[in-house]
């Protein structure tokens, strides 16, 4: 007979929660990935906990700790190192940052970076060979309004439709600034194995059909501007796959970057007046997988087989 507590308690979209196994804190059903309650990561943790994280930022994508007042930027960074190496060459080192590691972002120019994540849904780090694999956020001035918006690529993915899937299984994405690396849009992640999306928006230089191929074609700049304009639609025509995240105080916030799209929302750079002032520190970690399409694409053959 089936034990009722290891029955699944919950099913919403992609969070699928099981009976705890363990008792290192709870999981919520948040609209994409979970709330984390019960437990104060800005205090020492046993390896088994900082393992069962990293195995739920996995498997749900996002994962939201409330009440986290423990968190210094030391500890921050630390908590960053638990997923790898951290990259911090592509930010800007504000002068109030407390660390080289830390990207600080706000709505005023004299406390952190402005306008960062307003430029069109991305993954952070797309123009690295090897993209960003986490981002952790921690909210340090908590504004009025000023979300982070977040979309589940697998499921923009799923909604394409069979002609537009076969289409973009075909780009390949070329990233600014230099030296301008290529990847393709879609691909494998690398621990799921499911479709996500290789995207900045804001920073696409141009597009590559069918790369590899005799028929292989680099887009100009119209061409380059219609296709960013359909993957744009594709990310926002239905609203209700994303997860708008409104921060309030002790949010502390751990998101599989690759997993995720993201984008701040416009009210993230209204006026202190208008909203108060909102201070984001941000770690990411170096990503250790190139983009690759861990599946066979049976309208391309290699160049050298035509
Ligand atoms: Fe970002």
């Amino acid at each position: 007979m089936v034990n009722i507590f290891t029955l699944t308690l919950t099913l919403v979209n992609y969070c699928v929660i099981v009976a705890d196994t363990h008792d290192f804190y709870q999981l919520t059903p948040a609209k994409i990935g979970c709330e984390v309650h019960g437990i104060d990561i800005g205090l020492p943790v046993s390896e088994k906990v900082i393992a069962q994280i990293k195995k739920d930022v996995t498997e749900h994508r996002i994962l939201v700790f409330r009440n986290q007042h423990n968190i210094p930027p030391e500890r921050h960074v630390e908590i960053g190192r638990w997923f790898g190496e951290l990259e911090s060459s592509m930010f800007y080192k504000h002068p109030k940052s407390p660390s080289p590691e830390i990207f600080r972002i706000s709505n005023v120019k004299s406390e952190g970076s402005i306008n960062r994540g307003r430029f069109g849904w991305h993954i952070d780090g797309s123009h690295f060979m090897k993209p960003v694999s986490h981002t952790l956020y921690q909210i340090v001035h908590v504004p009025n309004e000023g979300d982070t918006v977040y979309n589940p690529l697998n499921e923009i993915v799923q909604g394409l439709s069979t002609e537009r899937l076969d289409r973009w299984e075909r780009l390949w994405v070329r990233s600014n600034p230099p030296p301008q690396v290529i990847h393709p849009l879609i691909y494998s992640h690398p621990d799921t194995g499911k479709k996500v999306i290789c995207i900045h928006l804001g920073t696409t230089a141009s597009f590559i059909w069918d790369r590899g191929t005799n028929n292989e074609r680099e887009t100009g700049f119209d061409e380059t501007k219609e296709l960013l304009a359909e993957i744009k639609h594709e990310f926002t025509k239905n609203q209700t796959l994303q997860y708008s995240h409104k921060w309030e105080v002790g949010d502390y916030i751990i998101t599989d970057n690759l997993s995720v799209a993201h984008e701040s929302a416009p009210s993230s750079q209204y006026s202190i007046e208008q909203v108060g002032l909102r201070v984001l520190h941000r770690v990411t970690v170096a990503g250790t997988n190139m983009p690759t399409k861990n599946y066979d694409l049976p309208i391309l053959k290699p160049k050298d087989e035509l």
